[in-house]
């Protein structure tokens, strides 16, 4: 059996509080400090603790060069069992198959390893957001500011600033109109179905190829309405349809050059369920017609920006736009919408079939009809959507 390190790994020392009973009966604070060692690894999408002989041994493999396990010292022969387990130590033995699998994911989209890390290891699978903002204490603005005092300030002026210079007054067209509409929509209109039209017009507007250039066969550049680094436009958009006029509703998959859907297996869950665990718990969005998870295939970024080590960060900042082109859109057709990217990514990733390292769920955007009553909050104080 040949083995090596997996290709990214950083250590931690960690230093974690723990409630000290028998230090508080001493005269203590009652707290004690634990420091352990973690190895982040992003291919395999969780933290491992190590302990000081697995983290030399680690040291002692290389992530690129090949070697039989019998030949490596005995104090790594001792530990690399357990390496091979957890996935820190790949190995050319068919029962190592999958995490060898995992690793060469990572090493073929050419990331960049701290951008990796982050992606990695920043997954949810199972959080529940409106859960952990009641267990904090923070659901509301006034809360928020008791528990955390004030925030920074809204607007700052530079100390090393000059005298300020007046700027003309700006002229108002019906841009201007559109852009107060737009407003983070949290209430969602579920007796009234959305027209297929509709949707085919934001997912045309958002995400559809509206120009290509075809440099060879294989080798081709999207124009689209957003913009995007080195125009790959790496981000897909998978589709959970609910109440759409015309679509059954569940899972589909948007072609941006062909303008087509293409229906994905249903899930095992439920779709209420799965969107509402998807949304971390977020009630308010999960009534959305239909939520575009945005999904990003980073090798077709990271093809031309290889172990950059901006790509990710740009990826990151297309999503933003396409979710701002998305809102401006649905604002125009007189829908509403929302992105969040307070998401369970890690079910959507498996329902999608896919590989995070390679292709995953980034935020998701919703849209669809605004309910005529609003009863979760919208932040709307110029009274553009809602009657003040
Ligand atoms: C990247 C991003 C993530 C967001 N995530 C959430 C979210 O998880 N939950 C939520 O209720 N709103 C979310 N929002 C919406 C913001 O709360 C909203 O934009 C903000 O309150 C300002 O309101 P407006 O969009 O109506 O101007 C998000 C917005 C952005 C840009």
């Amino acid at each position: 059996m040949r083995v090596r390190r997996c290709k990214v790994v950083c250590f931690e020392p960690r230093e974690e509080a723990v409630f000290d009973l028998e230090g508080l009966l001493a005269g203590g604070d009652g707290v004690a400090h634990r420091r352990r060692w973690l190895a982040l690894a992003p291919h395999l999408g969780r933290e491992v603790e190590v302990d000081a002989a697995a983290r030399d041994a680690l040291a002692e493999l290389s992530p690129e060069r090949w070697v039989e396990a019998d030949v490596l010292p005995e104090p790594v022969r001792q530990v690399l069992p357990a390496l091979l387990e957890v996935g820190l130590a790949i190995s050319d033995a068919p029962g190592h198959a999958h995490m060898r699998a995992r690793d060469e994911a990572l090493r073929a989209t050419w990331w960049h390893p701290m951008a990796a890390l982050a992606h990695g290891l920043t997954r949810w699978s199972d959080v529940d957001t409106t859960v952990a903002m009641r267990q904090a204490g923070t659901e509301t603005a006034t809360q928020l500011r008791r528990l955390l005092g004030p925030p920074p300030p809204e607007r700052i002026v530079p100390p090393h600033a000059g005298d300020a210079v007046p700027l003309p007054p700006p002229a108002e067209t019906s841009f201007d109109r559109l852009l107060r509409r737009r407003v983070t929509c949290r209430n969602f209109d579920q007796a009234r179905p959305l027209p297929l039209s509709l949707l085919s017009q934001v997912l045309h507007r958002v995400f559809a190829a509206q120009g290509q250039v075809r440099v060879t066969t294989d080798t081709v550049f999207l124009k689209k309405n957003s913009p995007s680094g080195g125009g790959l436009h790496p981000v897909e958009a998978y589709l959970i349809v609910r109440r759409v006029d015309g679509l059954d509703s569940g899972l589909y998959h948007y072609d941006p050059v062909s303008h087509v859907l293409r229906r994905l297996p249903d899930p095992e869950e439920p779709l209420d369920g799965l969107v509402l665990r998807a949304l971390a718990g977020q009630t308010w969005f999960a009534g959305a017609h239909v939520l575009a998870a945005m999904a990003p295939r980073y090798a077709r970024n990271f093809w031309k920006y290889r172990h950059h080590a901006k790509a990710y960060r740009a990826v990151v900042m297309e999503a933003g736009h396409l979710s701002q082109t998305l809102y401006l859109s649905a604002t125009e057709a007189g829908l509403a919408a929302y992105v969040t990217c307070a998401i369970n990514e890690a079910c959507l990733d498996a329902v999608f079939g896919l590989d995070p390292m390679n292709e995953g769920v980034l935020a998701i955007c919703g849209f669809g009809w605004r309910a005529p009553v609003m009863e979760t909050m919208e932040l709307d104080p110029q009274g553009a959507v809602w009657e003040p």
